[in-house]
C-alpha cells in the first residue's frame, strides 16, 4: 500500500503524455508531493511551480494539462487550485488499501529492513553507583529504551549499554565511612540510601577532620591497586545499587546487553593514551596531558592528570574503541543530558583526529533538564523525586481508578502496573527530547486528556469491540464504501502516515514523534467511534469494514505504544 506511489506514477504518466519529451519520473514527482493543510484541498498536492522551469510553462497551465491526462482508478478526481494540482483519492479504494496493508503487516506496520546487517550501540541510563535513581534519570532510560526498540523495528541489531559510573575517589570515601560507622546488615537493609547517608556523613565529618580526606584517598588508592578488601566492598556496593535499580528497570521493562561501566576500562586506557601520544595529539599543560582543541573552538580535553590519574573522557575514549572492536557498530548513540554537550563534542573530535572513520557514526542524543515544581533538582535540599516512589504512586492511583471504574477486572494489579507506569513514561516521552521538563506530580499522574492511559484505553476499547464482534460471529466480505466518511478517513490517513513517522523518529532519534502520532490515531478513532456505530444489524458488509478498520487501529496503537516502551493492556 503506497498511495503516494500511486499518485506519483499516475502524474508522471500524465506528464509524459501532456508534454512531449518530458522525462519526469514517478520518483521525481513523489519527492515533490505535499500534504495539503486541509483535507478539503485533497489528499495530496503537486506544487506545479516546481515544474515550470523544466517544462517552461506557467504553473496553472501545467496543472490543468496534467489534470486532463490523469487516468487512474484510485484517484477519484483532481482539482487545479492556483499552481497546485490537488488529488482526491477514491475513499473506498484508499480504505481497502490502507487497512489491507496494516493487517497484512501483522503488527509490523512501519517496520523496515533498513538496518539489516547493521549494528547500533545505545548508551543509556548509565547510572552512578551509590546514587539513587531519581526522575532526572528517567529521560535517558526511556529515550534509550525506546530508540532501541525503534532501531530493532527497522532491522538493526541493537546493543543496550549501561555505562555505569563506577569509578572515582568518592568510592574510597564511601568505603572509609562504611568501615568506620556502618555494618553489612545496615547497608543490606538500607540499600543505596544507606550508602548515600554514609557519604553525606563522611563529608560532614571531613570538614572538622582533614585527616579523613587522606584516609578516603588511601582507600581509593587501594581500589586502584587491586586490594582485595577494597574491591570486595566496592563490588558489593555495586551489587546493592544494581539490585535497587533492577526493581525500577523491571517496572519499566527496561534491559541491557551490557553493564560495562567506567571501571571496566581501567586496563583498557593505556593503549588509547599511547596512540594519542604516538599521533602527537597529547601535549603537556601544567604537568597534565591534554588534547588541544582550540582550532575547533573548544577548551583542551584533559586526558591524564599530573599524577597520572585518568578522567571521565579517558574512559569514554577507551569505551568507544572497545565498542567499535567488540560490536563493529554502524552507529553509536549516547543518550545523555545536554549538559554534557561539550564532553561529547570533544570525545568525537578526538576520535576523528585520531583518524577513526567510524567516529562518524557516533552521536550524542541529548535531552533537556528535569526540574521539580519549577526548581532545579537537589538531593541535598530534598527537592527530588525518586523514580521508584513515583512509579509506585502512579500504580496506586491507577489501582484506585480501576477499583472504581472496573471493579470486575480480572488482573487488576497487572493492569494497574501497566497503566501507572504508562502514565509516567508517556509524560516523559511526549515532548521533544531537548525541551526541559518541569516535573509536577499532578501532571505526571494525570490520566485524562493526552496521556498514556488515554491511548491505552483506546487500545482496550478496540479490543473490546473486536471481542464483541467475535462473540457475535458472522463474517462477510467488507464493503469499503462504508468507511468513506470524514472520521474514518482521518483515522485512515493517520494509519497510512505512521510508517513515515517511525522513519523520522529513527532519523532524528526522537521517540516523541511516535508518542504524538499514536495519540492522534487514538483521538481520531475515538471521534469515529462516538459518531458511528461499528456493529450495525443487517449490514454485515459495512460492519466488517468498520471492524477491520478497528483492528488496524488496534494494531498500530499497540505498535506505537510498544515503540515508546508502554504496554497495551487488552482490558482496562
Ligand atoms: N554516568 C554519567 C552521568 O550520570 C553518564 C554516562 C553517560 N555515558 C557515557 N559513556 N559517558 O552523568
Amino acid at each position: 500500500m503506497d498511495f503516494k506511489e500511486t499518485i506519483a506514477s499516475a502524474a508522471a504518466a500524465a506528464a509524459a503524455s501532456a508534454f512531449e519529451g518530458c522525462t519526469l519520473s514517478a520518483e521525481d514527482v513523489r519527492a515533490m508531493l505535499e500534504t495539503p493543510p486541509e483535507r478539503r484541498l485533497g489528499d495530496s498536492a503537486l506544487p506545479c511551480f516546481r515544474l515550470s522551469k523544466v517544462l517552461r510553462k506557467a504553473p496553472p497551465v501545467i496543472a490543468s494539462a496534467l489534470a486532463e491526462k490523469m487516468d487512474c482508478p484510485e484517484i477519484e478526481r483532481c482539482e487545479v487550485v492556483g499552481g497546485y494540482l490537488n488529488f482526491f483519492l477514491d475513499r473506498a479504494c484508499l480504505a481497502k488499501e490502507i487497512v489491507g496493508g496494516v493487517l497484512e503487516a501483522d503488527g509490523r506496520w512501519g517496520a523496515s529492513e533498513e538496518g539489516k546487517g547493521k549494528t547500533v550501540c545505545l548508551d543509556y541510563s548509565s547510572i552512578n553507583i551509590a546514587k539513587r535513581f531519581h526522575i532526572g534519570h528517567l529521560s535517558t532510560t526511556m529515550i534509550g529504551h525506546s530508540l532501541k526498540r525503534i532501531y530493532e523495528f527497522n532491522g538493526y541489531t541493537a546493543v543496550g549499554i549501561n555505562h555505569l559510573g563506577d569509578w572515582g575517589t568518592q568510592f574510597g570515601k564511601m568505603i572509609c565511612a562504611y568501615k568506620k560507622w556502618s555494618t553489612r546488615e545496615e547497608v543490606e537493609e538500607g540499600g543505596v540510601q544507606a550508602m548515600v547517608n554514609l557519604y553525606v556523613r563522611f563529608n560532614e565529618a571531613a570538614k572538622n577532620d582533614p585527616e579523613l580526606e587522606n584516609e578516603g584517598r588511601a582507600w581509593f588508592k587501594k581500589m586502584e591497586d587491586g586490594d582485595p578488601e577494597a574491591l570486595e566492598i566496592f563490588n558489593w556496593f555495586k551489587e546493592v545499587t544494581l539490585a535497587d535499580a533492577k526493581r525500577v528497570y523491571d517496572l519499566l521493562g527496561v534491559s541491557f546487553e551490557s553493564y560495562a561501566g567506567e571501571s571496566f576500562y581501567n586496563d583498557k586506557m593505556e593503549p588509547v593514551v599511547q596512540e594519542l601520544r604516538d599521533k602527537n595529539l597529547l601535549v603537556e599543560s601544567q604537568g597534565a596531558q591534554v588534547v588541544d582543541l582550540e582550532a575547533y573552538g573548544m577548551p583542551p580535553a584533559l586526558i591524564l592528570r599530573s599524577d597520572g590519574a585518568t578522567l571521565y573522557i579517558t574512559r569514554d575514549l577507551a569505551a568507544a574503541y572497545y565498542r567499535h572492536n567488540t560490536y563493529h557498530f554502524d552507529k553509536s548513540l549516547y543518550v545523555v543530558a545536554y549538559q554534557q554537550n561539550l564532553h561529547f563534542r570533544q570525545l568525537f573530535k578526538i576520535l576523528e583526529l585520531m583518524g577513526n572513520e567510524w567516529a562518524a557514526g557516533m552521536e550524542h542524543v541529548s535531552f533537556g533538564m528535569v526540574s521539580y515544581e519549577g526548581e532545579t533538582l537537589s538531593t541535598r535540599e530534598g527537592r527530588v523525586v525518586y523514580l521508584e516512589d513515583l512509579l509506585q504512586q502512579a500504580i496506586a492511583k491507577a489501582r484506585e481508578i480501576i477499583e472504581e471504574k472496573s471493579p470486575n477486572l480480572e488482573n487488576k494489579d497487572e493492569v494497574a502496573r501497566q497503566v501507572g507506569v504508562g502514565a509516567v513514561v508517556y509524560f516523559d516521552l511526549h515532548n521533544d527530547r531537548n525541551k526541559d521538563i518541569d516535573f509536577r506530580w499532578e501532571r505526571a499522574l494525570n490520566f485524562d486528556g493526552e496521556t498514556g492511559p488515554y491511548v491505552q484505553y483506546t487500545h482496550a476499547r478496540c479490543c473490546s469491540v473486536l471481542r464483541k464482534a467475535q462473540e457475535a460471529g458472522a463474517m462477510a466480505e467488507p464493503d469499503w464504501s462504508c468507511v468513506t466518511d470524514d472520521e474514518a478517513q482521518d483515522t485512515l490517513m493517520l494509519l497510512a502516515r505512521f510508517p513515515e513517522t517511525v522513519r523520522r523518529a529513527m532519523e532524528q532519534n526522537e521517540p516523541s514523534l511516535i508518542t504524538r502520532h499514536t495519540t492522534q490515531i487514538a483521538q481520531a478513532y475515538n471521534k469515529y467511534y462516538f459518531e458511528h456505530r461499528i456493529m450495525e444489524e443487517g449490514d454485515a458488509a459495512g460492519t466488517q469494514a468498520r471492524l477491520m478498520l478497528t483492528r488496524a487501529v488496534r494494531d498500530v496503537i499497540r505498535t506505537g505504544l510498544w515503540l515508546v516502551g508502554i504496554e497495551a493492556p487488552e482490558r482496562m
